[in-house]
């Protein structure tokens, strides 16, 4: 049997005629770049959160950006994130003039540890990046209390994580913006790149509206130096059509998340993700974690399972970032994350078949 760790033709090939029913749309009315299909999709994803705005623009790391510019964080600031993300929500800080800062995530979810935040926070800190890793957020009541306490931002990195929740509410509507990317793969993902930030405040909305148009509110009148950071119509159109779908696809993932944690509960040497009672989530990624990871994703292969890994090197380790000086054993949970998780096939259309396969297989290996 071969199991794919994704597989975009079964999705497509359930949804093709709608989805070439509004690429035509778009084509028919020349709405290419920002425009009409951009905007429906706007209103649709921002009701889909329960949140006032939703802004369009290329990708995610865009939407992280310019939540960044849009709260005023530039050079001299600090931002604190997580070193097990991926490098665009490091970039993106980067990019804005203000330099990361990194505290280590709790060894149980593997997301931002609140007491590690505390300790990480210095005067020069402007800002807080809580990522909702794998599509299960953050326990956002004690950041959200911390940042309140120091009068920080708070940009949820919600790329990972649509219709995730924290206590009944959507992941990315905590804090000042939420940061989506819609990346092909992504649990909403776009027939090429995109992204969306969310945000309740009417400020920001028309900060980043202007900001992703070159600065204009009005063609050719540039009130700030923007950038083009617009999602293009086709994109918009797609997603549209994909949102309708999204709450169905999340509970065949958890689905097949519980089926996986099932099947693997009797292995020892296998951990495997739990959900928090805070949260819903959404299994963008389902990574178990061996200490023979690297062993036990080769003898997958050889049975024709495809895993990931995500990541096999967290960011204060990267080259890119060697200039901040952090090296290993800085942040001991995260490295253990980078040696130890194994990303499992997920995705929607996943049966119970090749689930069953899957575990079966990690049963077997010696
Ligand atoms: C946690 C996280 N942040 C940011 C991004 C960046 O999104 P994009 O690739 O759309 O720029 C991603 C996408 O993979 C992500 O997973």
């Amino acid at each position: 049997m071969q199991v794919p760790f994704l597989d975009l033709k079964a999705q497509y090939r359930a949804i093709k005629s709608e989805i070439h029913a509004a690429v035509s749309d778009v084509m028919e009315n020349t709405a290419f770049a920002g425009g009409p299909f951009v905007a429906a999709f706007e209103k649709d994803f921002a009701a889909f959160c329960g949140c006032k705005h939703a802004i369009g623009v290329g990708n995610g790391t865009d939407a992280l950006w310019l939540s960044l510019l849009a709260l005023g964080i530039g050079s001299g600031d600090e931002v604190i994130t997580v070193p097990n993300t991926f490098i665009a929500t490091a970039e993106a800080i980067t990019y804005c003039g203000a330099t990361p800062v990194f505290a280590d995530v709790e060894a149980r979810t593997n997301n931002m540890d609140p007491a590690l935040l505390k300790a990480a926070i210095t005067k020069k800190t402007k800002a807080i990046i809580p990522v909702h890793l794998f599509g299960q957020p953050a326990d956002m009541d004690p950041i959200l209390a911390i940042a309140g306490e120091h009068g920080l931002c708070v940009i949820e990195d919600a790329c990972q994580a649509h219709g995730a929740e924290y206590k009944g509410r959507k992941a990315g509507t905590l804090g000042d913006t939420g940061c989506f990317s819609f990346y092909p793969g992504k649990n909403l993902g776009a027939y090429g790149e995109a992204g969306a930030v969310v945000t309740n405040s009417d400020a920001l909305a028309e900060k980043m509206r202007m900001f992703r148009d070159h600065g204009q509110a009005k063609k050719y009148h540039h009130g700030m130096i923007g950038w083009n950071a617009r999602m293009d119509g086709i994109q918009g159109a797609v997603l549209s059509v994909k949102l309708k779908y999204l709450a169905a696809w999340n509970e065949s993932r958890r689905k097949h998340a519980q089926e996986y944690t099932a099947l693997l509960a009797s292995e020892a040497a296998i951990v495997t993700p739990r959900e928090e009672a805070y949260a819903k989530h959404v299994y963008h990624i389902y990574a178990v974690r061996s200490k023979e990871r690297d062993r036990l994703m080769a003898a997958l292969a050889e049975k024709g399972i495809a895993c990931n890994i995500h990541y096999p090197v967290p960011i204060h380790l990267q080259e890119a970032y060697r200039s901040l000086n952090l090296g290993p054993g800085s942040f001991p949970v995260a490295e253990k994350c980078a040696a130890e998780y194994l990303s499992l096939p997920m995705y929607p259309e996943l049966t119970s078949e090749q689930i069953a396969y899957v575990t079966d297989q990690i049963k077997a290996f010696k």
